[in-house]
């Protein structure tokens, strides 16, 4: 037999095909990364069913062409868009901008032509079907002609609207409207889920582009509804709704359907206020929560984009004009290793400080040994780093015209950096572990974790004050904080009796905390603070939770085989069962009201969005107190709206709840709506 599994063991070729089949489907599906075209991934496949069925004694269920409904990769059905999903041309400099607008200008014999002007948001683009106001189909762009139709996981992302609003001005709803925009995941949130990913041993996704594009891809919509997903719609292709003139006019539309339309577009007269407007952009692009890659220039008026019509793949009306990329050459000095709060070890990039477009950079995520094999990154190589829409670098790769050969190649070390202990990588991940269940490093990053705003909420317990706790020996587990007094607080490194007593009352006060926020912060893998919501809701209380089974766990919305699975198996664990039974000793809350009871609170039935900045409480506080007196909490200002609580120095939602004549509160008459009291008494949450 060769290295590839071929020769005279067709069990070990099957066994190979299979791996490989499997190996393949993730990097498709899950990190939207194909290292092989669909014509290859067919012969694999094809191959294997053939030695499948020439050796029956060799078929297993578990196999990749005995799953999903015979599917053998499972993957999404196609679909054909009813307009053709068209890209944009590119142009690279202010140069080539105003050579497009020659083009225009000379094609429709004007002498300026009014643009909207666009940021490129870096995500996946999206074609929405709606029939008689509800979404039918949600289809990726494919080769533009044909998409994946991706329905089912489309209608977990928040800002999808299900139905579509009837907006003042907006006209009857249409029987049947196209409409395009972007799938694309926060800064934020991409961060958020690389980490995880890495706690979890599984591969990182490269890009926000990329990770948007792998939650979409789930065949398991539970888990795209575990992602952060967000969507902006940006165009209504033809026929479009009769009464509209212009792009801009198509955008308002959209708003009032109550689709996200991107804040930051302009309209604008001419071209040189349309290179004004990306130059403008380019500056601000680290201050947007999401990544974009460019702007998009659009003729405004219909009539002339009618005029100026296609060619082949793209619009002669739209232009993208791509930023540079933000990268530099730097030295590697060597590679440290962090252990996290799951254990996993990650590898870390100490570099030599340098600028990247505006940011200093010292250290670069590595994810793990295999990254670093793959790219064959080696300690003092010099390197090309890249700021791919994160705060957190990437190195791209080495620089192999610069090796000196006195490079040192990397292995991860055998024994955990921080206590000792062995490491071991559990089947199927990329991650190593430290193996001993209370390393001081895992206890730290979970103590963390327990301590953060979407935890438990602990302010001030940060990590200068857990290393000393953890040193004096003070704290072993997360119900050890709730032992701390003021004295013990304020007799710390740096701490007084007044930063000893706040914090002392900060840790009280957290004890109130409900049953959700709780699970968020003990450490079940796989279960966020969204996730925990949504389990506690429906439980009630720990007790209840504990006794649950998997297919208990299934009914709640978004929870999922793997999430319902983590769940159980962290309940059954004895050590988490003398946590819960501490936590429990020292006083910590350990329900939610339930979520059917939600109806009776003093916004039942409202539907509240917030806007601005909050002073009293964080924005995630707020909503929390909103939904447990009974409200819906969403994002956008529309007609369904019933109240918009703005905090200072609120923006468009405050205009348009204005305009829609929707209720307006300030932060203090919010608190008197739902009663302090009344919630207190209810859930404990101060
Ligand atoms: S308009 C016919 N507007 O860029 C024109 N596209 O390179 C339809 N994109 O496939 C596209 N932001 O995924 C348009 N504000 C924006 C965009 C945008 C990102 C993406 C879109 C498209 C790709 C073309």
């Amino acid at each position: 037999m060769d290295l590839f599994g071929r020769g005279e063991d067709e069990a070990a070729r099957i066994g190979y095909l299979r791996r490989e089949i499997e190996r393949h489907n993730r990097l498709y599906y899950e990190l939207d990364a194909p290292e092989i075209t669909d014509a290859e991934f067919d012969a694999l496949v094809n191959e294997l069913k053939a030695l499948e069925e020439a050796h029956p004694e060799l078929r297993s269920a578990g196999s990749p062409t005995s799953k999903v409904g015979g599917a053998p990769a499972g993957r999404f059905p196609t679909y054909r868009h009813k307009a053709a999903m068209l890209s944009l041309d590119n142009c690279f400099s202010p140069e080539e901008l105003m050579a497009f607008d020659a083009r225009v200008r000379k094609a429709l014999g004007s002498e300026k032509v009014g643009y909207v002007c666009e940021p490129k948001i870096d995500g996946l683009a999206m074609s929405l079907e709606y029939k008689d106001g509800k979404l039918a189909v949600g289809v990726t762009r494919g080769d533009g002609v044909t998409g994946e139709n991706v329905t089912a996981n489309v209608l977990t992302v928040k800002d999808v609207p299900r139905t579509l609003s009837r907006c003042e001005g907006c006209g009857p709803l249409p029987a049947e409207i196209t409409i395009r925009g972007e799938v694309y995941m926060r800064k934020a949130d991409f961060q958020a889920l690389n980490q995880s990913r890495d706690e979890e041993g599984l591969p990182p996704f490269a890009n926000p582009r990329n990770s948007a594009a792998g939650s979409l891809r789930q065949l398991d919509s539970s888990i795209t509804a575990g992602r952060k997903l967000s969507f902006f719609a940006y165009y209504l292709p033809e026929p479009a709704p009769a009464r509209l003139t212009s792009h801009s006019d198509a955008l308002a539309l959209l708003e009032g359907f109550g689709f996200k339309v991107n804040p930051e577009i302009r309209r604008v007269e001419g071209i040189e206020e349309a290179i004004g407007f990306c130059e403008h952009l380019e500056t601000i692009r680290d201050s947007i929560e999401y990544e974009i890659d460019g702007a998009v220039i659009k003729v405004d008026s219909l009539a002339l984009q009618r005029e100026l019509g296609f060619t082949q793949r793209s619009p002669r009306w739209a232009i993208a004009y791509k930023f540079a990329p933000r990268q530099a050459k730097t030295k590697l000095l060597r590679i440290e290793v962090q252990v996290g709060r799951t254990g996993v070890l990650t590898p870390r990039a100490v570099l030599e400080p340098v600028n990247v477009s505006g940011v200093v950079v010292q250290h670069a995520s590595l994810h793990n040994e295999d990254l670093i094999r793959q790219k064959d990154i080696r300690e003092g190589d010099t390197v090309l780093v890249q700021r791919a829409g994160d705060v957190i670098p990437e190195v791209v790769g080495p620089i192999l015209e610069d090796r000196k050969g006195t490079e040192r190649p990397f292995r991860m070390p055998d024994a955990c950096p921080e206590c000792g202990s062995a490491v071991s990588r559990e089947d199927e991940e990329v991650a190593l572990r430290c193996t001993n269940a209370s390393c001081p490093a895992r206890l730290r990053e979970g103590l963390l974790h327990f301590a953060s705003r979407d935890a438990m909420d602990i302010d001030g317990l940060g990590p200068a004050v857990i290393d000393q706790l953890m040193l004096k020996g003070l704290v072993h587990d997360f119900a050890d904080l709730f032992k701390l007094d003021a004295a013990t607080l304020a007799s710390l490194d740096r701490m007084g009796e007044k930063s000893g007593a706040k914090l002392a009352a900060a840790i009280g006060a957290s004890r109130g905390r409900n049953l959700g926020r709780l699970l968020a912060s003990i450490g079940i893998r796989n279960v966020g603070p969204a996730t925990a919501k949504l389990i506690a809701a429906r439980f009630g209380d720990v007790e209840a939770l504990m006794r649950a089974e998997e297919e208990d766990l299934l009914e709640v919305e978004t929870v999922g085989p793997v999430v319902a699975e983590s769940v159980v198996r962290f309940f059954r664990l004895p050590q988490n069962e003398v946590l819960v039974e501490k936590l429990r000793a020292a006083g910590v809350n350990m329900t939610e009201p339930k979520a059917k009871e939600r109806g009776s609170g003093p916004l039942s039935g409202m539907t509240v969005v917030f806007t601005g900045t909050l002073t009293q409480m964080t924005r995630s506080k707020a909503e929390e107190l909103a939904a447990m007196a009974g409200a819906k909490v969403t994002d956008s200002v529309s007609s369904k709206t019933d109240l918009v609580v703005a905090g200072s120095e609120a923006g468009s939602k405050l205009e348009k709840a204005r305009r829609l004549n929707v209720r307006v509160a300030d932060e203090r008459e919010f608190m008197e709506m739902i009663g302090e009291k009344a919630v207190k008494d209810e859930g404990g949450l101060f």
